[in-house]
């Protein structure tokens, strides 16, 4: 059990805890009469047994919730150290505590802080997922940490979510490529990932109590597939259940989410941590699943409760004394952890980690620069002639914000973050004179901004409004979605009247996804979202606007025209009623939505231009290829037939002509990022499984691939589509699901 006079501020070294427990007890060992669990050499199920019957039901228990807001307790005698957690999904966070939320003021908790997971989903690149997870996976080993609390893997459904920007986009095919990747490089450096948040938390708005309802399809087709594939695919070795409520259960511990589906039907044999404060009951989260109870509550501050009071601390552990409650459940929960603290080499050599440096940074560089998306470049607007420009009005008050440390969890604390104005002076300073001026406060009563911003931009050759949200309540921030879509403090009437002054006017959108933008959209002829892009996100947004770099971003969430547009706001369901909310528009989230509705957006998911042009041509479907679970291949080429080098990424979507059950007009079922030299063609191949053609039937419990004729249709967003062929699936398959 735990006890908070015990805890040591600093966390130790997971080894040095390891020797120094392993020194009281054996003394020195020698290799004969060394425990089995502390041979390597031993397949790990023995070594978590072998360890599992040496712990008193008290140790089992202090495995299973936390005795710090980031940690569990260490067992000295054995040499179980002390496991350290860690926020987030954009850096290893800095340190808070140990009982409180507040910084631990500590000088050595500075780390890499990398673009946005919005950014990282724009970049449509899985290398630069796995180069993302390598990052924080190295960071939090050199950080002493032992899990790391990333990717989110939840589906941008609503544009209002408030942590949109910490979401991979809104299609799961993405989402799950992307995050699996992330999972795969954390995992890479002996840490283990936590995928979060299992599995309807998709706004903030009512989270800690609402319900969410889906039906099964959906469930299967649109929320699961990155959880799914992380467990299957890339091996996570922890998953973090939502505050939020499914069918009635809390998803930290429902029996059909976790024991059933989880653990159950996809075989996952990590751990499940609830979300911090997301635990409600002890018989419920006994049963239902969850294995590691965290941030219930905050000893010191409520009523003298310590973590002894954690619902799986002495209330479990009274509950098994009477008999309530069979040791096995706690022995499958310690197995688990135990399991996970072998599979990332606790008690063996374990792989040092790195922090802070260039590499790490030039990696955010490059993360940030592939995910900038280029949304409108009338007549070559974008990029910027430094050779010819002489002036250079910056306007906003994003161009000067440091917006990596937040919000909340998702915020670094980084050794310095260049922000827009400083990437472009040091980019382009010596040879231009760059004015810079705030236009518009988050403070009111701020008076001549716009003003003085007009005045400047009048005065120079172009002029660039770096705007945007920032992280302040309701603009992009944990715990609070934003109220509608538009931009705050005044930025439309800003960009106006800068427009009007200089029409030669860039506007670089710092933000989560999606802004409904004003009619300055029309006669801007430069648009760029920018998203969050980290410590070196001022750097690569001069590249980008310099022409250093050419924009290959792509959106990863539809943006609409307006908020009414979009499913969740147009049928009505958003934010819930009466506690709970059913997701009426069931598959169509996204493009699924506006592309079988026919609806315009303002920009479609996948869409974003470049500074080159693509010519796609030749599209093939080839059986029999080297990939053994393709049933064909899609081939084609691109060329880039304009003057500059650039990246372009390929997109493939399905569609069933005459399925059994309503499917979306278009999925997306394969992409490609392809670099191509000026003038230069390539050949792309996009394999197609049996699942590239499924859909879910519920009344089968399985992935029915039917019969019948497709389409396949490549292009360079969803409503760009260039090549189109048909396909006849000869036979029908189902892969059932082994639900028990
Ligand atoms: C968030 C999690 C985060 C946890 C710990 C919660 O409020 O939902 O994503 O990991 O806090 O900071």
């Amino acid at each position: 059990m735990t006890c908070l006079a015990r805890f040591p501020h600093r966390p130790l070294n997971a080894f040095s805890l390891v020797l120094l427990g392993l020194g009281t007890v054996f003394g020195t060992l020698h290799a004969e009469n060394r425990p089995l669990y502390l041979d390597p050499d031993q397949p790990v199920e023995k070594r978590v047994e072998d360890l599992l019957g040496r712990l008193t039901l008290e140790e089992k228990i202090s495995q299973i919730h936390g005795d710090s807001k980031f940690s569990t307790a260490p067992i000295p005698r054995l040499g179980v150290p002390r496991r350290w957690l860690s926020d987030g999904p954009h850096g290893v966070r800095e340190d808070v505590g140990p009982h409180t939320w507040s910084s631990a003021g500590r000088t050595d908790d500075f780390a890499t802080s990398l673009p946005s997971l919005s950014a990282l989903g724009s970049t449509w690149n899985p290398d630069l997922a796995y180069a993302y997870g390598e990052v924080l996976g190295e960071e939090s080993r050199a950080r002493g940490k032992d899990i790391i609390l990333g990717p989110i893997a939840d589906i941008a459904r609503t544009p209002l979510s408030g942590r949109i920007y910490e979401y991979l986009g809104e299609d799961p095919f993405l989402v799950a490529k992307l995050s699996a990747n992330y999972v795969r490089g954390v995992q890479s450096s002996d840490v283990a990932a936590c995928i979060k948040h299992f599995a309807a938390n998709n706004q903030e708005m009512g989270r800690a109590t609402i319900n969410m309802d889906m039906d099964e399809r959906t469930l299967r087709e649109i929320y699961l597939p990155p959880f799914e594939a992380a467990v299957k695919e890339a091996g996570v070795w922890a998953v973090m259940g939502a505050y939020t409520k499914f069918r009635g259960e809390h998803c930290a511990y429902s029996d059909y989410l976790i024991n059933r589906l989880l653990k159950g039907e996809w075989g996952f044999k990590g751990l499940v941590m609830s979300d911090w404060g997301g635990t409600y009951s002890t018989r419920e989260a006994a049963l239902g699943g969850l294995d590691l109870e965290m941030g219930t509550l905050i000893p010191g501050t409520e009523d003298g409760r310590t973590y002894d009071d954690y619902y799986l601390a002495m209330p479990f552990l009274e509950g098994i004394r009477k008999g309530d409650y069979p040791v096995s459940v706690l022995d499958d929960k310690v197995r688990r952890s135990l399991r996970v603290m072998f599979a990332t080499h606790v008690f063996d050599t374990r792989k040092p980690g790195a922090l802070n440096t260039p590499a790490h940074q030039a990696t955010a560089q490059r993360i940030a620069e592939e995910s900038m998306v280029l949304l409108k470049n009338d007549g070559g607007a974008l990029p910027l002639d430094a050779s010819r420009i002489t002036s250079l009005a910056i306007i906003g008050e994003n161009a000067v914000r440091h917006n990596a440390a937040g919000f909340f969890g998702a915020g670094v604390k980084t050794m310095h973050e260049i922000t827009p104005l400083e990437g472009i002076v040091q980019r382009a300073g010596s040879r231009m004179n760059i004015t810079y001026s705030t236009g518009y406060s988050r403070q009111p009563g701020e008076t001549n901004l716009v003003e003085r911003a007009v005045a400047a931009a009048r005065q120079a050759d172009v002029a660039v409004v770096i705007a945007g949200l920032n992280h302040s309540r309701y603009l992009d921030d944990e715990g609070w979605d934003r109220k509608n879509l538009r931009l705050p403090y005044g930025q439309d009437e800003l960009i106006q009247r800068v427009l009007q002054a200089n029409p030669r006017t860039i506007v670089v959108l710092i933000s989560g996804p999606a802004i409904e933008l004003g009619p300055w959209l029309g006669q801007v002829p430069a648009l760029l979202q920018a998203h969050y892009s980290g410590m070196e996100g001022g750097h690569a947004l001069a590249r980008v606007l310099f022409g250093d770099v050419n924009p290959s971003g792509k959106l990863a969430c539809t943006y609409p025209k307006q908020l009414m547009d979009s499913p969740a706001h147009a049928l009505g369901t958003y934010p819930g009623t009466d506690g709970t909310l059913f997701y009426k528009e069931g598959l169509l989230v996204g493009y699924r939505w506006f592309d079988t509705k026919g609806i315009e957006p303002l920009f479609p998911f996948g869409y974003g231009l470049s500074y080159t042009h693509f010519e796609y041509s030749g599209l093939k479907l080839v059986s029999g290829t080297n990939s053994q679970d393709a049933v064909i291949t899609a081939e084609f080429e691109i060329a880039n037939t304009g003057e500059r080098a650039g990246a372009e990424v390929a997109q493939l979507y399905v569609h069933q002509a005459h399925p059994s059950l309503p499917r979306p007009a278009k999925e997306l079922k394969g992409f490609k990022k392809i670099m191509l030299e000026p003038g230069e063609k390539q050949k792309v191949s996009i394999p197609l499984d049996r699942r590239a053609f499924a859909f879910y039937d519920p009344d089968l419990k399985g992935w029915v691939a039917q019969a019948g004729e497709f389409r396949i249709l490549v292009g360079s967003s969803s409503r760009d589509i260039r090549l189109e062929n048909g396909f006849h699936l000869s036979e029908t398959t189902v892969e059932k699901q082994a639900v028990p």
